[in-house]
């Protein structure tokens, strides 16, 4: 390659490294793996460092990451955010510890310390004199989007720094005493359960779900309405300080344990090092406990223990000398698309599945991928007949991350969705500025059996014994056609069905019995109403307590419940104006299925906490924020003591607010009072 190859070469990476960083970054919706994305910013590097000359301030290898979106403000780091160099072998590690050897000229043997490489989002938590003032996203390393509100309503961050006596005991000799500013960095994560759970409830309410855990948590943290990010199961793991203004700390594992002993949740895999073969060892181990672990991770993160030879070895363009990423080889594998079959779901909704041969991917074997809807099929230019890569990331269902399209021969057929349902042959429709298709037949065979399961699924009635093939058996065989007919069942009816013996008749209608008083909330969400998946559903339990009440609620009642939008009100309404479905719950009532009032223990989150107010809240009176305290289980104190745990300051905020700076207690504004009392819904 000549010179002017050469600058071509880098102005065409430099361009599609930008758009895949905005792809990444700001739209959550990347195109490349990372691995593929990493070639292109190492063939730049490469480039660069061949030639010099060539490179230019504006290059992507000098900025990490994409400028900040508009909507969040913009604000500057007070350390910037470094990247990572990345390694790819036991060789490229050695390669990693021989550099810092080199550059040291000193050193024999550098101790290390081993971290697992977290797949979530990296943050910026600022505290002033032991306060949360403000958290930011890493944005393009200088300047990050304040996310403060999202970030307070993360159980994991603490919201203050505890002063010494209060923190947990460290092996340091003396506990650091709280630093005048201090940055901590860490990952925002979701781990795999939550992030499931978080799918099904999403799928439950129609909404499209997360591709996986680090789509889910950028999503939630992008929110512009901090409460639906408190709803959102996020944690966060700290790895790391930018700035820190009267705090001394001679080693990383140092900042690591004050970090835990501060409160902050630090990754109990981190590791200390005596040398470059003990990482090695790591991260082999680490590698092994991938699949087990309860979040995402991509690799380790291998660090020079001593933050003296930490400064001395500084940073080059965009990472650090100090620190090498080392990643895991991505859990993806390559196979053909023979088939794309429709499946029809309760809501009549048509989802497009690829069936593929079978192939082994990170010790699973995978046949089947939801390629969600037409536009996503178009989107990715998915057909039948293409080879394509399938990835799994940790335990989540596979999905196709790209057509390999220099295999193509031509004969493969691309995917249009049927007129009419494959099940029922009524129409297919699709409504304005919905990505979905649906049949639209009342009777469609598919609906009714989706709509019994879930009516007898494990959030809703729970009946043993009715799983998917029986409840598809028994629509079939014409023995129900819709959730009320379950409870007319006999055991002459259930006799006639195959493979039916007397025992496992009697065993689901005793089931069936049980199933008669079921709590509230899981009748209403057993209904399967649009947009009430489980939290709704207790939600209108607690507030309508019986169906009756809820039936009678009109839409704007409805709409003065916590949460529950025009959208959700329209769907509940409607649901109880239908004759269909009024005439099942009827015959639900003539079978003797009475819904039992919801009794919950009240949570108290706040128990042992103690609030003085000071100052004019904006959204509720003095009397309504104690009410909320006290219903938490939290008290509320006249003034401050050396036992107040926080002082919640308002508008023209007085003495005690003065008097709480200065005995260090914690301080929280309107915004953080209601992101502690009301971040947690349950
Ligand atoms: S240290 C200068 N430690 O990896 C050092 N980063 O490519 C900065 N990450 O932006 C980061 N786990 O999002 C560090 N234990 C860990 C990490 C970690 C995940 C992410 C982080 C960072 C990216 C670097």
């Amino acid at each position: 390659m000549n010179r002017d190859e050469a600058l071509s070469r880098m102005e065409t990476l430099k361009e599609a490294i930008l758009y895949h960083n905005r792809r990444y970054y700001q739209l959550d919706a990347p195109e490349i793996t990372d691995a593929d994305y990493d070639q292109l910013l190492r063939k730049l590097i490469d480039l660069e460092t061949e030639y010099p000359d060539l490179a230019t301030p504006d290059s992507p290898t000098q900025r990490v990451g994409a400028p900040p979106l508009e909507k969040f403000g913009a604000v500057a780091h007070l350390t910037p955010m470094l990247s990572l160099a990345n390694a790819f072998s036991d060789e490229e590690i050695r390669e990693f510890d021989r550099r810092c050897r080199r550059f040291l000229e000193d050193e024999k043997t550098i101790s290390y310390i081993v971290e697992p490489k977290l797949d979530g989002l990296a943050v910026n938590l600022l505290y002033e004199r032991g306060a949360l003032t403000v958290g930011l996203t890493r944005g393009d390393g200088h300047i990050g989007e304040d996310i403060t509100l999202n970030l307070r309503t993360i159980p994991t961050i603490p919201l203050i720094i505890p002063r010494p006596e209060n923190a947990a005991p460290t092996a340091e000799t003396k506990t650091p005493s709280v630093p005048e500013r201090i940055e901590v960095r860490g990952e925002v994560c979701m781990e795999r359960k939550a992030f499931r759970n978080l799918n099904r409830r999403r799928a439950e309410e129609e909404a499209p779900p997360f591709a996986n855990p680090r789509n889910a948590a950028a999503g939630s943290l992008r929110q512009l309405d901090s409460r639906i990010t408190a709803r959102r199961p996020l944690t966060m793991f700290c790895y790391a300080i930018g700035t820190a203004e009267g705090a001394f700390f001679r080693t990383h594992a140092e900042v690591l344990r004050t970090l835990a002993a501060w409160g902050f949740r630090v990754n109990p895999l981190i590791r200390p090092a005596v040398d470059i073969e003990e990482c090695i060892q790591h991260y082999h181990r680490i590698g092994g406990l991938r699949e087990q672990l309860p979040y995402d991770i991509d690799g380790i993160v291998i660090k020079v223990d001593e933050l003296a030879l930490q400064e001395r070895l500084g940073a080059v363009s965009r990472s650090p000398r100090w620190a090498v990423a080392c990643k895991f080889a991505a859990i993806q594998g390559q196979t053909v698309i023979e088939d794309i079959i429709v499946q029809v779901g309760r809501t009549g909704v048509l989802t497009p599945v690829a069936i593929m041969r079978p192939v082994r991917i990170g010790g699973v074997m995978v046949s089947r991928a939801t390629l969600h809807n037409q536009d996503e099929i178009d989107r990715k230019d998915i057909r039948t007949g293409d080879t394509v890569v399938i990835q799994r990331a940790g335990d989540v269902i596979p999905e196709v991350v790209e057509v390999v399209k220099t295999l193509r021969t031509g004969a493969e057929r691309p995917f249009v969705m049927p007129e009419t349902c494959p099940e029922c042959n009524s129409r297919v429709v699709r409504s304005k500025g919905e990505a979905a298709h649906r049949c639209i037949g009342i009777a469609c065979p598919a609906q009714i059996r989706e709509h019994i399961a879930h009516f007898v699924s494990r959030g809703a009635l729970d009946i043993e014994g009715l799983g998917e093939k029986m409840v598809a058996q028994l629509v079939a065989g014409g023995l129900i056609g819709d959730p009320a007919d379950i409870f007319f069942l006999t055991k002459e009816k259930l006799l006639g069905l195959e493979r039916t013996a007397d025992k496992s008749a009697s065993n689901l209608l005793a089931a069936i019995g049980r199933a008669k008083k079921p709590p509230l909330d899981r009748l209403i969400f057993a209904l399967g109403i649009r947009h009430v998946g489980e939290q709704t559903a207790k939600r209108l339990a607690d507030t309508h307590v019986t169906l009756d009440a809820l039936a009678a609620a009109t839409f704007e009642e409805l709409q003065t419940i916590r949460d529950i939008g025009p959208e959700v009100a329209a769907s509940i309404a409607g649901f109880f104006r239908e004759p269909v479905n009024l005439h099942v719950l009827d015959k639900l009532c003539r079978a003797g299925v009475v819904p039992q009032e919801t009794v919950r223990p009240k949570a108290a989150p706040l128990a042992g906490k103690s609030f003085v107010f000071t100052g004019t809240l904006g959204r509720m009176g003095r009397s309504e924020a104690k009410a909320l305290v006290q219903s938490l289980g939290g008290k509320v104190d006249n003034s401050v003591t050396k036992t107040t745990h926080y002082v919640v300051a308002g508008e023209a905020a007085g003495s005690k607010l003065e008097k709480a700076g200065r005995s260090g207690i914690a301080i929280l504004d309107e915004e953080g009072f209601f992101a502690l009392t009301g971040g947690d819904e349950n």
